[in-house]
């Protein structure tokens, strides 16, 4: 900034941005739009060899931010893809800081509030072949990253540290079926550790350099049930799996320490120096979990879906259950700090039922604000159709639908839909204004 007059209008530009009204937006990640070459899930998935691009959102991304301008939206969560960045152990590409950037700034021109995911699944194959989480030296080098990158991102409030660590955790480190690929409980409360290690530093350093950020990670939330009722195996795994998933960082955020208790009788303590560290509270929210005793299974556990209230099941097999939304954020709500659904969408071709999905999880969050909790923004996964993690390129989430061939955007009827939503609500009430 040079002039008082540029400052005067930077300052005018985050008030229009600020926190003060709901925000409405959709939720992206960089690799499942763009992908990257140098990063470890791409050549994880087959799929993404053949379609290394996936939606060719790094050339394409001004058509794609002006779709969220003309759905009305006015916010916009996505994420900075670090493989991009640092392809190799110390380089610094910064024309690929300097892409994202232009996003920022694109977003600011069109009066939508940027929200940046730092990290989203994904790393540079570099980082996680010689500094997985578990392994000394993690924390310094996604520091350092971060240190850096926001030294040089400038016109953001809003930061996402982790999108779902316990996600992380379970696939890279329990079922080992995501990168870093281990299956070992161990390793896996150590890297957990690490990461939690480096959320409380970036949550400090980047209040250091703006006074005005909003900081959080996004957590998977579920609501867990038993697969029959009165099953007392079933029970108990529902009970064990509701605290570990659900709850357990949420304790760590209220008193900076996490219990992990699992079947086996150690219970595990982490020493987490989290307590505080969250301005908002971010919830990604798709489904209901049926908790099913079964001795061949792994750890004795097995997931389930099955459609029990009628709403139906996704494309992907998950339960559709608006009300789960509000048990969470009933949880949640403890944390006493604005809670803002980060993720939410589904996974369908057929476009009445995606309107219907939106419809029925609106309904919640404008029942769940009434009753007092404290909700300020909602984020539908995703703006277009992109590669989902293990199933390719047939989860259809987006609210455009993508030819993956030619990358044609193609509006589903959801999208003047979720338009017309925004424009009819007002969830400026509450504890909002
Ligand atoms: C969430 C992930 C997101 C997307 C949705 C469908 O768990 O955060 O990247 O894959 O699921």
């Amino acid at each position: 900034m040079n002039t008082i007059k540029e400052q005067k209008l930077k300052s005018l530009s985050l008030q229009k941005n600020s926190n003060k009204g709901f925000l409405w937006g959709v939720a992206t990640s960089a690799f499942q739009l763009e992908g990257s070459p140098y990063a470890d899930w791409a050549t994880w998935d087959s799929i993404l060899t053949l379609n290394p691009k996936v939606t060719n959102h790094y050339e394409l991304y001004k058509e794609d931010i002006k779709l969220i301008k003309e759905l009305g939206l006015n916010a916009y969560r996505f994420s900075i893809e670090w493989s991009r960045i640092q392809p190799t152990e110390d380089t610094w590409n910064e024309s690929v800081v300097q892409h994202y950037q232009k996003i920022i700034d694109l977003l600011n021109d069109y009066g939508i509030t940027p929200m940046v995911t730092l990290h989203h699944f994904t790393h540079p194959v570099w980082f996680i072949t010689r500094y997985p989480w578990h392994k000394k030296g993690c924390i310094e080098k996604f520091i350092k990253y971060i240190d850096k990158l926001t030294d040089s991102i400038k016109e953001v409030d809003y930061f996402i540290t982790f999108n779902e660590p316990y996600l992380l955790i379970m696939g890279g480190y329990i079922e080992g079926c995501i990168p870093p690929g281990y299956k070992d409980f161990e390793l896996g409360i150590k890297a957990l550790k690490n990461i939690l290690l480096c959320h409380s530093q970036i949550y400090d350093l980047i209040h250091s350099k703006n006074k005005n950020s909003q900081i959080s990670i996004a957590h998977n939330m579920a609501v867990f049930t038993p697969w029959i009722k009165w099953n007392p195996f079933d029970r108990v795994l529902t009970k064990i799996a509701k605290r570990f998933y659900n709850q357990s960082i949420i304790e760590g955020f209220l008193n900076g320490k996490i219990i992990i208790k699992l079947l086996t009788l150690k219970a595990y303590e982490i020493d987490a120096p989290i307590k505080g560290k969250l301005d908002f509270f971010g919830i990604n929210y798709y489904t209901r979990i049926h908790m099913r005793f079964n001795p061949f299974k792994k750890l004795f556990i097995e997931f389930r879906h099955r459609d029990i209230d009628g709403h139906g099941l996704t494309d992907m097999g998950w339960e559709i259950y608006p009300k789960g939304l509000k048990k969470v954020l009933r949880y949640a709500s403890k944390l006493q700090i604005p809670l803002i659904i980060t993720e939410n969408g589904i996974a369908t071709k057929d476009d009445n039922k995606k309107m219907k999905f939106i419809k029925a999880h609106v309904d919640v969050i404008e029942s769940a604000i009434k009753e007092g909790i404290d909700v300020r923004g909602y984020f539908y996964w995703s703006l277009i159709d992109n590669y989902e993690w293990l199933h390719g390129l047939d989860a259809r989430f987006g609210l455009y639908k993508v030819d993956f061939k030619n990358y044609r955007r193609i509006p589903t009827k959801a999208a003047s839909f979720y338009s017309h939503i925004i424009k009819s609500r007002n969830f400026s009430t509450g504890k909002n204004e």
